[in-house]
């Protein structure tokens, strides 16, 4: 199964990356797309570029859209800082961007892929919005849309919106009545899939992508240390989490409807219970996580990684 990743490199995004690097026989990634969200395109796209070059990786870049379909960018320096990706001081990257616009990538790339593939979706879906409307047949060649975003109950921007959903509503409202089936990650699950502090800490004298690794929770996870917690969550590795390992998680069927209006509200995902036939496709929303195993595997994703710098 062929994959592509929509992604705001983030410190969680990277994390995700490296989960879904570390099992290539599951995750076969054929690209990765960026888009502004924690960062500018600009600089997200220069934060993954550095990434896979540290880790000797080469798999295509296609930089996105710079703002949202119809309000202004609010990137997020408190918790990635102004680069999206503050804390590891990597080189510059010698890799260049795909030439194309990562809708044009999207487009021409997933119509040339033997099946239908899957696309994870780690940002605000500007990009994702822009090429079902744009290239609508393409919608036929996405069997499904695993992505980190929305709630049911809470919020991380607005009492109740979290920030991907946020960030550009529209877009987001354009992808949930694609018609493709999503698995939605809500910061529900994501509350569950905890990572603990204490298990990253000897990650900074472990191998090569470890210390990335250390590095990168080390700044995300400042947030969780002022306020005494013991614990930080990897929004992003959630969804890649699950593809790999479906068993760690339970999921209800929902219709998601996003609200696009409202200054309290903007954002949010309105879930309801499917009853009987539904009129609009089902979300799965993930609600539940063993986070004990999910934690495991992030770190043996690292193990995996840091071993093959040596093979
Ligand atoms: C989401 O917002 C971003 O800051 C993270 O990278 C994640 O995708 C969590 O709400
Ligand atoms: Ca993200």
């Amino acid at each position: 199964m062929s994959f592509f990743i929509d992604c705001d490199p983030g410190h969680d995004d990277v994390l995700a990356i490296l989960l879904a690097l570390a099992h290539p026989e599951q995750i076969n990634i054929k690209g990765i797309t960026t888009v502004a969200g924690n960062s500018t395109v600009q600089n997200v796209t220069e934060n993954i570029l550095k990434v896979l070059d540290y880790i000797g990786v080469s798999i295509p870049v296609a930089m996105g859209c710079a703002r949202p379909i119809r309000r202004e960018p609010e990137p997020q320096p408190a918790a990635h800082g102004v680069s999206g990706m503050d804390g590891p001081d990597l080189p510059a990257p010698k890799s260049r961007v795909d030439a194309r616009h990562a809708v044009t990538f999207l487009f021409e790339e997933i119509l040339r892929q033997d099946e239908p593939v899957t696309i994870i979706s780690l940002a605000p879906m500007t990009n994702l919005a822009i090429l079902f409307e744009t290239y609508p047949k393409v919608r036929n060649r996405v069997e499904r849309i695993c992505l980190m975003g929305g709630s049911l109950h809470g919020g991380n921007i607005l009492p109740r919106s979290e920030f991907n959903i946020y960030h550009d509503p529209e877009a987001a409202k354009i992808v949930f009545g694609s018609g493709i089936p999503i698995t939605m990650s809500g910061l529900e699950v994501c509350a569950e899939a905890k990572t603990m502090l204490k298990d990253f800490e000897p990650l900074k004298h472990g191998g090569r992508v470890s210390r990335l690794a250390y590095e990168l929770m080390d700044y995300y996870s400042g947030y969780a240390r002022d306020r005494d917690w013991d614990y930080t969550n990897v929004f992003d590795a959630v969804p890649v989490a699950q593809i790999l390992s479906p068993e760690l998680f339970v999921g209800t069927k929902y219709r998601v409807a996003i609200e696009t209006e409202g200054e309290l509200c903007r954002g949010m995902t309105v879930a309801l219970p499917c009853a009987g036939e539904p009129t609009e496709p089902c979300v799965t929303v993930l609600e539940h996580a063993d986070g004990v195993r999910f934690s495991a595997l992030m770190l043996d994703a690292l193990r995996i990684l840091d071993q093959k710098q040596h093979d």
